[in-house]
């Protein structure tokens, strides 16, 4: 008789392998399948966020701006420092442990919670009396188990551009982006989103010439104007060079690299010759090879799995979370998915406030957001009040070398409930954290600004910020 668990997770990348543990905690027999094999052809577990994503991409951004700050940026303490290098093997074999410290950590907290890693690739085959049958394959096994819970966490990969071979050598996606064995003189990047901005600004600072190539006529449209517009003005005057409103025409490998054609904004034929091209236009949901056709399932027309507000798709007993599903693609949103899942399937009533949900882009300086922009306010015809506290009035921002951009603060103007944060200023991974608190639990302007924030601190220009919109800044 088939080996049956309480519930299978098929994939063990954020949202998948939190999914797992929420639910071995919760009493239930967990088996979570996994095909993932790293460079030496081991399996491991983390997906694309601690294989080839969040972790290494944030390693890799840490080390290359340890050497622009040693480059260009200590001379304004009075440290001298000649002769700096990089040793890009050195670079990438740190990076290579820390992911390979965190994957084998999820290991290590699949044994704790006594979770089942199924290794291989995992399958619908049917369902019958003892519930959903699921194959897993891998290692030259096949075997199948039961269930009456699927979590499907399959996660995304990269999308690719027709008539654009990636290699992962010369022509990259995110996997190569992270690997390149020498810094390109000359890199390329198609798409002026999260990866390109990232990976675009790691290779700059290691002395890449960078170009991105983006087909929107205006840039991080996802962000507040007043974000887009400094982010702009910071990331060109490091060096990024940015074409917006591009159509990609031929793109061809040469003895020396690729060249890419393309018309400009304005229409006029151009070509781009480059050592590195990376390809970073977003991603797509992992489903082929699920055979979700067995169990009668099927994805919407971009491939994703549909779900309700609680990740319920239309099966009992099968709910979808993370990439594979509706919303941001981010790591923390999948976790949450993976959470509310576990407890519902335990009867809990678990829910996601998605409103609440903390974007971030880590260039330097960083950009973090929460709930709604001006541009949405105005839109929905809400009535608002900005604060807005500029790292340059913050003496630790000063101190710390970092006095570029602002902490903005949108409240109601009748009831002074926050409604977003928008912050492009060192730390505002950190900083954001305080708004998606402050949000979760409806507070208003006044909550942040009567909270005591310790000085000298960053997060005092959060403070500022909500004291700025209700027109009573101290130190502006
Ligand atoms: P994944 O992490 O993609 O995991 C899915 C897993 O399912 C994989 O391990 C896969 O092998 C497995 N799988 C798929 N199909 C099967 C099958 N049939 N059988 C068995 N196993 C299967 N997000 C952030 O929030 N912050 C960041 O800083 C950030 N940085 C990023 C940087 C880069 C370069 C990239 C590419 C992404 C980044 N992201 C970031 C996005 C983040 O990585 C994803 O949102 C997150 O990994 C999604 O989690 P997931 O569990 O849904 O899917
Ligand atoms: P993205 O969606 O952020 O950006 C893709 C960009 O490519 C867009 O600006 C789009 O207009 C542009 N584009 C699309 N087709 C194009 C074409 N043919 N020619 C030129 N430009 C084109 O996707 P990206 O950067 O690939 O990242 C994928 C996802 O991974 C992100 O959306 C995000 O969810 C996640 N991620 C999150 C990070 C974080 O949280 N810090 C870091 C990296 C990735």
């Amino acid at each position: 008789m088939a080996q049956s668990y309480d519930v299978i997770v098929i994939g063990a990348g954020p949202a998948g392998y939190v999914s797992a543990i929420r639910a071995a905690q919760l009493g239930f027999k967990v088996g979570c399948v996994e095909k993932w094999l790293d460079p030496s052809g081991a399996p491991a577990l983390g997906g694309t966020c601690l294989n080839v994503g969040c972790i290494p991409s944030k390693a890799l951004l840490a080390s290359s701006e340890e050497y622009d700050k040693a480059s260009h940026h200590l001379g304004e303490h009075g440290i001298d420092v000649k002769g700096v290098s990089v040793d890009l093997g050195r670079m990438m074999a740190r990076k290579d442990a820390i992911v390979s410290k965190m994957t084998k950590g999820i290991e290590f907290l699949f044994r704790k919670n006594k979770i089942a890693w199924l290794k291989g690739h995992g399958r619908f085959v049917g369902s019958g009396d003892d519930g959903y049958q699921i194959e897993v394959s891998g290692g030259g096994e096949t075997e199948v188990f039961t269930t009456r819970n699927v979590v499907i966490a399959t996660g995304s990969r990269a999308r690719h551009l027709p008539d654009i071979e990636v290699d992962n050598k010369v022509i990259c996606d995110n996997e190569g982006a992270l690997a390149l064995s020498e810094v390109p003189k000359k890199l390329g990047v198609i798409g002026a989103g999260v990866i390109g901005l990232e990976l675009g600004s790691v290779w700059r600072r290691l002395g890449s010439e960078v170009t991105i190539l983006e087909a929107l006529p205006s840039f991080l449209a996802a962000c507040d104007d007043a974000v887009s517009r400094e982010a702009w003005k910071t990331f060109t005057k490091q060096g990024l060079k940015i074409d917006l409103g591009v159509t990609i025409g031929k793109v061809r490998k040469t003895k020396k690299g690729v060249t890419v054609a393309y018309t400009d904004e304005k229409g006029e034929a151009c070509s781009l010759e480059v050592d590195r091209l990376f390809v970073s236009v977003g991603r797509v949901p992992n489903t082929a090879g699920l055979d979700l056709e067995a169990i009668g399932l099927a994805t919407d027309e971009r491939g994703f799995i549909p779900v309700d507000q609680h990740c319920q798709t239309p099966l009992p007993g099968i709910y979808a979370i993370g990439d594979v599903v509706r919303g941001p693609m981010l790591a923390h949103k999948g976790e949450d998915e993976g959470m509310m899942v576990a407890e519902r399937i335990a009867g809990q009533k678990s829910h996601i406030d998605y409103d609440c949900i903390p974007w971030v882009i880590y260039t330097s300086p960083e950009i973090a957001w929460v709930g709604s922009n001006e541009r949405q306010l105005k839109e929905a015809g809400r009535a608002y009040h900005s604060g807005q506290c500029p790292l340059a009035a913050n003496g630790r921002a000063l101190g710390m070398g970092t006095p570029e951009g602002f902490v903005k603060v949108l409240v109601d103007a009748k009831t002074d409930e926050l409604l977003g944060v928008h912050i492009i200023a060192a730390s505002a991974s950190d900083l954001i954290a305080e708004a998606a608190l402050a949000m979760e639990f409806k507070a208003s302007g006044e909550d942040i600004a009567r909270t005591s924030h310790p000085h000298p601190s960053l997060s005092e220009a959060m403070r500022e910020a909500a004291l700025a919109s209700a027109k009573r800044a101290i130190n502006l």
